[in-house]
Formats: C-alpha cells, sequence, structure tokens
C-alpha cells in the first residue's frame, strides 16, 4: 500500500506521536519531526543516514512565532523575514534555550523558515510544535520534489509522504546567516541573491565547498545522481568526448536535436524558475535511465541560473 495520502489529520497525528512525516513545501520535500521531540529527531538523522554534525531547519507556521525560536533578530533579519516569508528563504540566527542541541548540531545558531506551501502551513497551524525538517533524501542524494520520489527513497521506513504536488520552487531554499547583523549567504537557493539585495543591500556570499562548511549543505559533493554526471558550456562538444556511450543531456531551454541522446529540455520557453522547478525530477529522470553518462549545460550566471550552477556543480565528479 502507498504510503502516499493527503490526509492532514493523519499527518498531525503521526507527528504528535513523534513518528516521521515527509511533507511538502515549494522548495524541495522535507523530512519532518516535532523538534522537541528526541526520538522523532534522532529518527530523521538515521532515517537518512545524515552525520550529526550537519543541523536542521526548523519550519514555523508564520513570522510571529520566531520570538520563541531566537534571542535576537538583526534588523536586516526582519526586513528580511517581512519581504519574504512566507517562501524559500531559510534564516540562521542566535537560538534560543528552547531549541535543542540535537537539533543545531550543538551551534548557539538555528535555522529557521516558514515554508510557503498551503498543506505544510495548515499542517503547521494545526500543531503545537514546529517542524525539523531537512530534505527528503538519503544523506547525498538528489533532493526530492514529488512525493513519488520520497516514497521510492524511504519505502516503509516512514509511514506517509504528505501529498502536496510538484515543489514549485524546485530546489532548496537560500539561507542567509548573520555577522556583526549584516547578512551572509550560506546557500544559494530558490530566492535569488538580486532579489535579496533589493531589499537589503549587497550583501556577501559564502557559498563555498568547504570540508567543515558553515552549511554542511555546501559539502562539494552533494544532490548527486548515481550517474556519471558533467557540466559543460557546450553540451554538443562534449558528447563527442563520449562515443558508443548510452548519454543522457540536460539542457536549459535548446533542444540539441539529436535523436541517439536521451535529453531533457528544462524549459522551452527559457525560464529559469520554471528550470529549477523541473531540475530535480529531470536529475532523478534520467538517473533512472541505466545512462553511461549525463551532460549537463551550464546556465547563464545571473538570477537562479547562479543557484542551479551551483546544485550542478555539486551533482558532477570532476571540478
Ligand atoms: O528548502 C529547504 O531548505 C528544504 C525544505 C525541506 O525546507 N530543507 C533543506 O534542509 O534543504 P537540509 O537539511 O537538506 O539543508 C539544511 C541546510 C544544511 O546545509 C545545514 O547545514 C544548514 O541548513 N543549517 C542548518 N542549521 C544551520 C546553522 N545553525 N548554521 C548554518 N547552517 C545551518
Ligand atoms: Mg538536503
Amino acid at each position: 500500500m502507498s504510503i502516499i495520502s493527503k490526509d492532514i489529520q493523519k499527518a498531525v497525528q503521526l507527528l504528535t506521536d513523534e513518528q516521521l512525516v515527509a511533507i511538502p513545501t515549494e522548495t524541495v520535500y522535507g523530512l519532518a519531526g516535532n523538534i522537541f521531540s528526541e526520538k522523532a529527531i534522532k529518527s530523521i538523522f538515521s532515517t537518512k543516514k545524515r552525520p550529526f554534525f550537519n543541523p536542521l531547519i526548523v519550519h514555523i507556521p508564520s513570522v510571529a512565532i520566531l520570538d520563541d525560536i531566537v534571542t535576537h533578530i538583526p534588523q536586516k533579519a526582519k526586513l528580511l523575514a517581512n519581504a519574504f516569508w512566507p517562501g524559500s528563504m531559510t534564516l540562521v540566527l542566535k537560538k534560543s534555550s528552547k531549541i535543542p542541541d540535537l537539533i543545531t548540531a550543538g551551534k548557539d545558531t538555528v535555522a529557521v523558515r516558514v515554508p510557503n506551501h498551503p498543506t505544510t502551513l495548515a499542517l503547521l497551524s494545526n500543531l503545537d510544535f514546529p517542524l525539523a525538517a531537512p530534505s527528503a533524501n538519503p544523506f547525498g542524494s538528489i533532493s526530492p520534489t514529488k512525493a513519488k520520489h520520497v516514497e521510492g527513497y524511504f519505502k516503509n521506513a516512514i509511514k506517509m509522504v504528505l501529498d502536496g504536488g510538484s515543489c514549485t520552487n524546485g530546489i532548496e531554499s537560500t539561507i542567509i546567516g548573520f555577522e556583526n547583523d549584516e547578512p551572509i549567504i550560506y546557500r544559494l537557493g530558490a530566492l535569488s541573491l538580486e532579489d535579496i539585495e533589493a531589499v537589503v543591500g549587497k550583501v556577501s556570499v559564502k557559498n563555498k565547498k568547504e570540508d567543515k562548511p558553515d552549511a554542511p549543505g555546501m559539502l562539494a559533493r552533494h544532490y548527486a545522481p548515481k550517474t556519471r554526471t558533467f557540466l559543460v558550456n557546450d553540451v554538443a562538444l562534449e558528447v563527442q568526448n563520449h562515443p558508443n556511450k548510452k548519454i543522457g543531456v540536460l539542457v536549459f531551454h535548446q533542444s540539441l536535436q539529436d535523436a541517439a541522446l536521451t535529453e531533457i529540455v528544462l524549459s522551452k520557453k527559457g525560464s529559469m524558475q520554471e528550470a529549477a522547478s523541473n531540475l530535480y525530477a529531470s536529475m532523478h529522470e534520467l538517473d533512472h535511465q541505466n545512462l553511461d553518462v549525463i551532460i549537463a549545460e551550464r546556465f547563464p550566471e545571473e538570477g537562479l541560473g547562479k543557484s542551479i550552477n551551483d546544485r550542478l556543480q555539486r551533482a558532477t565528479f570532476s571540478s
């Protein structure tokens, strides 16, 4: 029997019983549990095979709850929260003593966001605790943007995937931390740098590959398909380097018109928003076709293109 269901009351019941439920958000599906239940939080880490040093994002129903979660809200954090919540932005702020150390991996900060999905907002307002939810994929694999991706990953290891359709934004939230009250981007994501700067002015970006990253989502190889993946400017040229191979190609808007290739065009009309929304589902699809290689086209380095390139880069073996 499928674990996919639209029953919000059943999700409330399971979460109240300290069980896990996969929840839809506008970015990717999350694997959710009660932040105050040690049992639920430990089971998030074990189900995902995620290392304990990697902290979780706390999901709340509205900005009004923020005062319970954090001790200090810089002025620019207030501006950002008012501008973009509910939405695809996570703020990393000084944590209140109520937040268990297990959530934050012992850090004195906590990551928090108000997701913009009607089903999950309804769920959150029916609970008297916030939800910790990392992306609902095993550590290191492609994030899920459809309920069936989550079911494919976890089968009977969880009791329920709350079905909210396909994730409209399709890549993870943009994570913003603060140093001396000034915003710093820790992870590029579904909210573009340009949109953020329009509200708070110039921000610096620390979205680097690091061994001990501030946001471990920044680990160099993450979001990865099993099939060997290349990221290039000129896909047709790269195809020539793989003679006699079964090749999948992932392009932005222009088809290569080559019947020998398994091709996915991310947005025929050339919309980065649509491309981001289709990105992970397309990677899942190509990864399940027994191909020898996947060749992905690099996006223009502007707006969401930067975030898409970041995810594609982490999906590759090289560089
Ligand atoms: O869009 C999203 O953010 C999705 C949906 C489900 O909300 N969640 C998500 O969670 O992507 P996850 O666990 O896959 O990524 C959370 C990232 C990790 O890279 C983690 O290191 C970072 O947030 N993070 C969490 N707490 C942090 C903290 N206190 N300081 C710095 N980074 C933190
Ligand atoms: Mg993740």
